[in-house]
């Protein structure tokens, strides 16, 4: 028994030893197709600011706002003015003063996923911490709408959908057991407690969709409210719940990934584009086997060295955008990681593609 421990155990100090020293050729393989221009985007810094994760524009055109890891949700007023504050979505914000400070989280906030109501003009927040919450266009603190389904508080709230014409939103608790701050757990253990959730606005009830998704990511409705797609982030999967049809209230799965996939955006003609947080290489493949990520999990290695492992290879930019019926249309790569790495959104807007990062201080603005 013991010697077995001992072989298992060096087996996997080796193979960690390798991905660590050969990480180039653990790099994720080149996705055929893609082409190799991310590097040509411009970059707005974030001053004092830290992860802009989601991008949304108001029902006006104006921002686009977003939130990052101090908590606040922030507004874009062009070059002379910059970044304004516009919402937050705690009160108790005295010792929110450090751009990233992933302990703070819980006390601070902090908000993924914005949709603006464009009917309304207000702005719905899936805040990581703090649940499911809404602040009207005038912005300031956010409202609590919900916290919990079936009796299982929120832990991980990450991204939603509005369908204005049904007065219902669609969002993601990514998981029951992990908070946002302990995703790598999440997904190097395997956990399948995501869960797609659905709001109705006027009955101010929460529905559970599905309660078994592997890192319940993104949301987003197709053009037609035939179905939503979620994000399963674990398994690189594109999930689709119909909406309507022979298959109502079912599941199937919309899109395979070479990666790990983080929010999806529709397009104005109905498309989608789905940022990958990273490609999933050997190193990936391996570690999302629960067996080998648990041991991992348990070895003294840091945040950064587990992440590095997780998505091997370089990190940079990977946008892929998908028909409405799942087939990849266009890869977008900065295969470098020269300008944009990490990316965890992608809005279209007048022709400009606008990029988020849960990684980095500042967003990026693609223009082809
Ligand atoms: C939302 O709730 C209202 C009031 O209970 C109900 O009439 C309506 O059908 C619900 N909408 C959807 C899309 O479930």
């Amino acid at each position: 028994m013991k010697s077995k421990f001992i072989l298992i155990t060096t087996t996997v100090i080796a193979i960690i030893s390798i991905i660590l020293s050969k990480k180039v050729f653990f790099g994720p393989p080149h996705i055929v197709g893609s082409y190799d221009k991310l590097h040509s985007c411009e970059v707005i810094q974030v001053p004092g600011g830290f992860g802009p994760e989601s991008i949304a524009f108001d029902p006006n055109g104006d921002g686009p706002y977003t939130g990052v890891a101090d908590g606040r949700i922030l507004k874009w007023q062009g070059l002379d003015i910059g970044w304004t504050e516009f919402a937050v979505t705690t009160s108790q914000r005295k010792e929110c003063v450090r751009p990233f400070a992933p302990e703070m989280e819980h006390i601070c906030g902090r908000p993924l996923g914005l949709r603006f109501d464009k009917k309304t003009g207000d702005l719905y927040i899936a805040d990581a911490y703090f649940g499911f919450q809404v602040v009207g266009p005038a912005g300031g603190l956010a409202t609590q709408l919900v916290t919990e389904a079936e009796g299982q508080l929120f832990r991980f709230t990450n991204d939603l959908d509005i369908d204005e014409d049904d007065g219902v939103i669609y969002f993601t608790d990514t998981s029951t057991s992990f908070q946002r701050r302990q995703f790598m757990s999440s997904i190097l253990s395997g956990d399948k407690t995501g869960r797609l959730l659905k709001y109705n606005k006027s009955s101010k009830e929460v529905t559970v969709l599905s309660q078994d998704i592997a890192f319940a990511n993104g949301v987003a409705l197709s053009k037609d409210r035939t179905f939503v797609l979620v994000a399963e982030t674990t398994t690189g999967r594109i999930l689709r719940f119909w909406l309507q049809g022979p298959d109502t209230g079912k599941f199937d799965v919309f899109a395979e990934l070479p990666g790990f996939p983080d929010n999806i955006r529709r397009t104005s003609n109905g498309d989608f584009w789905v940022a990958l947080h990273a490609k999933k290489g050997l190193s990936g493949k391996i570690l999302s086997n629960p067996w080998c990520g648990k041991t991992m999990l348990k070895l003294p290695l840091s945040f950064r060295q587990l992440h590095s492992m997780l998505v091997g290879g370089k990190p940079h930019a990977t946008a892929i955008k998908l028909s409405e019926k799942g087939e990849v249309l266009e890869v977008l790569e900065d295969s470098e990681g020269k300008t944009l790495r990490f990316i965890s959104e992608v809005e279209e807007k007048d022709g400009k593609l606008w990029m988020g990062s849960v990684m980095v201080p500042f967003i990026g603005i693609c223009n082809f």
